[in-house]
Protein backbone atom coordinates (compact mmCIF):
# COMPACT_ATOMS: atom_id res chain seq x y z
CA UNK A 1 0.00 0.00 0.00
CA UNK A 2 2.82 2.10 1.07
CA UNK A 3 4.10 2.02 -2.79
CA UNK A 4 0.97 2.90 -4.28
CA UNK A 5 1.04 6.39 -2.20
CA UNK A 6 2.24 7.76 -5.38
CA UNK A 7 0.04 6.52 -7.87
CA UNK A 8 -3.06 7.07 -5.76
CA UNK A 9 -1.38 10.94 -5.15
CA UNK A 10 -2.00 10.83 -8.86
CA UNK A 11 -5.30 9.42 -9.52
CA UNK A 12 -7.26 11.93 -6.74
CA UNK A 13 -5.15 14.87 -7.87
CA UNK A 14 -7.80 17.08 -8.97
CA UNK A 15 -10.85 15.45 -7.80
CA UNK A 16 -13.29 17.38 -5.41
CA UNK A 17 -13.83 15.90 -2.24
CA UNK A 18 -16.81 13.76 -2.64
CA UNK A 19 -15.11 12.66 -6.33
CA UNK A 20 -12.21 11.85 -4.11
CA UNK A 21 -14.05 9.76 -1.68
CA UNK A 22 -16.10 7.93 -4.51
CA UNK A 23 -12.70 6.96 -5.83
CA UNK A 24 -11.68 5.61 -2.69
CA UNK A 25 -14.95 3.42 -2.10
CA UNK A 26 -14.71 2.39 -5.44
CA UNK A 27 -11.19 1.18 -5.26
CA UNK A 28 -11.19 -0.48 -2.07
CA UNK A 29 -15.03 -2.03 -1.86
CA UNK A 30 -15.14 -2.60 2.49
CA UNK A 31 -12.09 -1.39 2.87
CA UNK A 32 -12.64 1.70 3.95
CA UNK A 33 -13.68 3.85 7.18
CA UNK A 34 -14.68 7.33 7.97
CA UNK A 35 -14.18 8.59 11.75
CA UNK A 36 -16.34 11.39 13.09
CA UNK A 37 -15.76 13.59 16.17
CA UNK A 38 -19.35 15.35 14.62
CA UNK A 39 -17.53 18.48 14.31
CA UNK A 40 -18.58 20.37 11.07
CA UNK A 41 -15.67 19.73 9.50
CA UNK A 42 -16.93 15.95 10.15
CA UNK A 43 -20.73 16.69 9.44
CA UNK A 44 -19.59 18.18 5.87
CA UNK A 45 -18.15 14.87 5.10
CA UNK A 46 -20.71 12.57 6.83
CA UNK A 47 -23.23 14.56 4.65
CA UNK A 48 -21.10 13.80 1.39
CA UNK A 49 -21.04 10.22 2.15
CA UNK A 50 -24.67 9.27 3.36
CA UNK A 51 -26.48 12.17 0.51
CA UNK A 52 -24.30 10.35 -1.97
CA UNK A 53 -24.89 6.47 -0.75
CA UNK A 54 -21.22 5.99 -0.69
CA UNK A 55 -20.56 2.67 0.42
CA UNK A 56 -17.92 3.75 3.20
CA UNK A 57 -18.53 3.07 6.89
CA UNK A 58 -18.65 5.81 9.38
CA UNK A 59 -17.64 5.07 13.14
CA UNK A 60 -17.31 7.49 15.98
CA UNK A 61 -15.23 6.84 19.27
CA UNK A 62 -17.53 7.09 22.09
CA UNK A 63 -15.55 7.89 24.90
CA UNK A 64 -18.02 8.34 27.14
CA UNK A 65 -16.78 12.21 28.09
CA UNK A 66 -18.56 14.37 25.04
CA UNK A 67 -20.87 17.12 25.07
CA UNK A 68 -24.58 16.92 25.09
CA UNK A 69 -24.23 19.10 22.45
CA UNK A 70 -22.37 16.37 20.68
CA UNK A 71 -24.49 13.33 21.32
CA UNK A 72 -27.57 16.37 20.32
CA UNK A 73 -25.33 16.59 16.60
CA UNK A 74 -25.01 12.39 16.48
CA UNK A 75 -28.67 12.14 17.12
CA UNK A 76 -29.92 14.44 14.56
CA UNK A 77 -27.80 12.84 12.00
CA UNK A 78 -29.35 9.80 12.64
CA UNK A 79 -32.43 11.27 12.19
CA UNK A 80 -31.62 13.12 9.12
CA UNK A 81 -29.82 10.78 7.07
CA UNK A 82 -31.16 7.10 8.52
CA UNK A 83 -28.03 5.25 7.71
CA UNK A 84 -25.89 4.16 10.82
CA UNK A 85 -23.01 5.55 12.62
CA UNK A 86 -20.95 2.51 14.06
CA UNK A 87 -19.92 3.61 17.60
CA UNK A 88 -16.74 2.18 19.17
CA UNK A 89 -16.43 2.28 23.64
CA UNK A 90 -13.47 1.82 25.39
CA UNK A 91 -12.79 -1.12 27.60
CA UNK A 92 -14.85 -1.46 30.24
CA UNK A 93 -12.10 -2.68 32.62
CA UNK A 94 -9.62 -0.35 31.84
CA UNK A 95 -11.66 2.44 32.55
CA UNK A 96 -12.95 0.65 35.64
CA UNK A 97 -9.13 0.57 36.75
CA UNK A 98 -7.95 4.04 35.54
CA UNK A 99 -11.22 5.59 36.67
CA UNK A 100 -11.04 3.36 40.64
CA UNK A 101 -7.47 4.11 40.86
CA UNK A 102 -7.19 8.22 39.74
CA UNK A 103 -10.62 9.30 40.06
CA UNK A 104 -12.08 10.67 37.33
CA UNK A 105 -10.31 13.68 36.48
CA UNK A 106 -6.56 12.63 36.00
CA UNK A 107 -6.00 13.73 32.94
CA UNK A 108 -5.39 17.17 34.34
CA UNK A 109 -2.80 15.80 36.72
CA UNK A 110 -0.01 15.01 34.22
CA UNK A 111 0.64 14.97 30.69
CA UNK A 112 1.07 11.25 31.46
CA UNK A 113 -1.94 10.90 32.79
CA UNK A 114 -3.74 12.11 29.76
CA UNK A 115 -1.75 10.39 27.40
CA UNK A 116 -3.29 6.93 29.33
CA UNK A 117 -7.01 8.44 29.23
CA UNK A 118 -6.82 9.36 25.58
CA UNK A 119 -5.01 5.71 25.00
CA UNK A 120 -7.58 4.11 26.91
CA UNK A 121 -10.83 6.51 25.63
CA UNK A 122 -9.76 6.97 22.22
CA UNK A 123 -6.54 5.06 20.55
CA UNK A 124 -7.31 1.20 21.62
CA UNK A 125 -10.66 1.53 20.34
CA UNK A 126 -9.03 3.31 16.87
CA UNK A 127 -7.11 0.59 16.67
CA UNK A 128 -10.39 -1.68 16.56
CA UNK A 129 -12.14 0.81 14.62
CA UNK A 130 -9.34 0.89 12.18
CA UNK A 131 -8.47 -2.80 12.10
CA UNK A 132 -9.51 -4.69 8.95
CA UNK A 133 -9.38 -1.47 6.46
CA UNK A 134 -6.96 -0.30 4.54
CA UNK A 135 -8.05 3.36 4.11
CA UNK A 136 -9.03 5.86 7.03
CA UNK A 137 -10.94 9.18 5.87
CA UNK A 138 -10.65 11.77 8.22
CA UNK A 139 -12.11 15.82 8.72
CA UNK A 140 -8.68 16.99 9.03
CA UNK A 141 -7.67 20.25 7.51
CA UNK A 142 -4.25 21.94 6.89
CA UNK A 143 -5.10 25.42 8.84
CA UNK A 144 -5.95 23.52 11.79
CA UNK A 145 -2.60 23.58 13.65
CA UNK A 146 0.71 24.25 13.07
CA UNK A 147 1.67 20.73 12.77
CA UNK A 148 -1.07 20.15 10.15
CA UNK A 149 0.50 22.64 7.57
CA UNK A 150 3.18 20.31 6.71
CA UNK A 151 0.41 17.49 6.24
CA UNK A 152 -0.69 16.74 2.92
CA UNK A 153 -4.54 15.39 2.06
CA UNK A 154 -3.09 11.81 1.02
CA UNK A 155 -0.73 9.91 4.01
CA UNK A 156 0.90 6.82 4.63
CA UNK A 157 0.05 6.28 8.15
CA UNK A 158 3.03 3.67 9.62
CA UNK A 159 1.32 3.21 12.87
CA UNK A 160 -1.63 1.89 11.62
CA UNK A 161 -0.36 0.71 8.30
CA UNK A 162 -3.23 2.08 6.00
CA UNK A 163 -3.59 4.98 3.95
CA UNK A 164 -5.47 7.91 5.39
CA UNK A 165 -7.11 10.61 3.00
CA UNK A 166 -8.52 13.81 4.52
CA UNK A 167 -11.02 15.19 1.67
CA UNK A 168 -11.32 18.65 2.72
CA UNK A 169 -7.81 18.95 3.59
CA UNK A 170 -7.43 22.21 1.61
CA UNK A 171 -11.29 24.03 2.69
CA UNK A 172 -10.71 27.09 4.96
CA UNK A 173 -12.94 27.20 7.52
CA UNK A 174 -15.11 29.98 5.97
CA UNK A 175 -15.83 26.87 3.61
CA UNK A 176 -16.44 24.54 5.38
CA UNK A 177 -19.39 26.98 7.21
CA UNK A 178 -20.39 27.75 3.70
CA UNK A 179 -21.16 24.37 2.65
CA UNK A 180 -22.90 23.31 5.63
CA UNK A 181 -24.98 26.41 4.99
CA UNK A 182 -25.64 25.45 1.28
CA UNK A 183 -26.87 21.83 2.72
CA UNK A 184 -28.63 22.90 5.64
CA UNK A 185 -26.25 20.34 7.36
CA UNK A 186 -26.93 19.72 11.23
CA UNK A 187 -24.12 20.95 13.38
CA UNK A 188 -22.69 21.39 17.02
CA UNK A 189 -24.22 24.83 18.91
CA UNK A 190 -20.76 25.05 20.32
CA UNK A 191 -19.16 26.31 16.94
CA UNK A 192 -21.34 29.15 17.46
CA UNK A 193 -20.03 29.82 21.05
CA UNK A 194 -16.35 29.89 20.60
CA UNK A 195 -15.43 26.22 19.84
CA UNK A 196 -13.36 25.88 16.83
CA UNK A 197 -12.26 22.00 17.83
CA UNK A 198 -14.29 19.62 19.66
CA UNK A 199 -12.96 16.72 21.37
CA UNK A 200 -13.95 15.30 25.46
CA UNK A 201 -16.13 17.97 27.13
CA UNK A 202 -13.34 18.50 30.60
CA UNK A 203 -10.87 18.78 27.92
CA UNK A 204 -12.03 21.47 25.94
CA UNK A 205 -12.81 25.07 26.36
CA UNK A 206 -13.69 27.98 24.26
CA UNK A 207 -11.39 30.19 22.24
CA UNK A 208 -10.99 33.92 22.48
CA UNK A 209 -10.69 36.40 19.79
CA UNK A 210 -7.51 35.74 17.71
CA UNK A 211 -6.59 32.46 19.76
CA UNK A 212 -5.71 29.31 17.64
CA UNK A 213 -7.85 26.55 16.55
CA UNK A 214 -6.86 24.07 18.86
CA UNK A 215 -5.86 26.66 21.81
CA UNK A 216 -9.09 25.15 23.73
CA UNK A 217 -7.88 21.95 23.36
CA UNK A 218 -5.56 20.33 26.44
CA UNK A 219 -5.23 24.15 27.52
CA UNK A 220 -3.44 23.58 30.61
CA UNK A 221 -1.01 22.19 28.74
CA UNK A 222 2.66 22.90 26.81
CA UNK A 223 1.87 23.63 23.30
CA UNK A 224 4.02 21.08 21.78
CA UNK A 225 2.27 18.30 23.62
CA UNK A 226 -0.88 18.99 22.82
CA UNK A 227 -2.22 16.08 20.56
CA UNK A 228 -4.08 13.51 21.50
CA UNK A 229 -2.49 10.49 19.52
CA UNK A 230 -5.18 9.66 17.06
CA UNK A 231 -3.42 11.32 14.33
CA UNK A 232 0.10 10.59 16.25
CA UNK A 233 1.93 9.15 12.64
CA UNK A 234 0.58 11.92 11.10
S1 LIG B 1 -7.78 15.18 17.79
O1 LIG B 1 -6.67 14.30 17.46
O2 LIG B 1 -7.35 16.53 18.15
O3 LIG B 1 -8.72 14.61 18.77
P1 LIG B 1 -9.47 16.52 15.95
O4 LIG B 1 -10.51 16.85 16.97
O5 LIG B 1 -8.62 17.61 15.43
O6 LIG B 1 -8.56 15.29 16.45
O7 LIG B 1 -10.20 15.80 14.73
C1 LIG B 1 -9.50 15.43 13.59
C2 LIG B 1 -10.16 14.19 13.03
O8 LIG B 1 -9.95 13.10 13.92
C3 LIG B 1 -11.66 14.28 12.86
O9 LIG B 1 -12.00 14.87 11.63
C4 LIG B 1 -12.07 12.84 12.95
O10 LIG B 1 -11.88 12.20 11.70
C5 LIG B 1 -11.08 12.26 13.94
N1 LIG B 1 -11.63 12.24 15.31
C6 LIG B 1 -11.33 13.05 16.34
N2 LIG B 1 -12.03 12.72 17.45
C7 LIG B 1 -12.79 11.64 17.11
C8 LIG B 1 -13.74 10.81 17.78
N3 LIG B 1 -14.07 10.99 19.06
N4 LIG B 1 -14.34 9.81 17.09
C9 LIG B 1 -14.01 9.59 15.80
N5 LIG B 1 -13.13 10.33 15.11
C10 LIG B 1 -12.53 11.34 15.74
FE1 LIG C 1 -9.60 11.51 28.36
FE2 LIG C 1 -9.57 14.15 27.89
FE3 LIG C 1 -8.33 12.42 26.22
FE4 LIG C 1 -11.02 12.57 26.34
S1 LIG C 1 -9.58 14.16 25.60
S2 LIG C 1 -9.83 10.73 26.27
S3 LIG C 1 -11.34 12.90 28.57
S4 LIG C 1 -7.82 12.89 28.37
Amino acid sequence: MKEQLAAIAEKIKGLGPVEGLRYFAEAYPSQVVFSTSFGWEDQAITHMIFSNNLPIEVFTLETGRLFPETYYVWNRTLDVYQKPIKAYFPQAEAVQQMVSSKGPSSFYDSVENRKECCYIRKIEPLKRALSGHKIWITGIRSEQSVNRHDMSNLEWDEGNQMIKFHPIFFWSLDEVKAYIKEYNIVYNPLHDKGFPSIGCAPCTRAVREGEDFRAGRWWWEDQSKKECGLHAAS
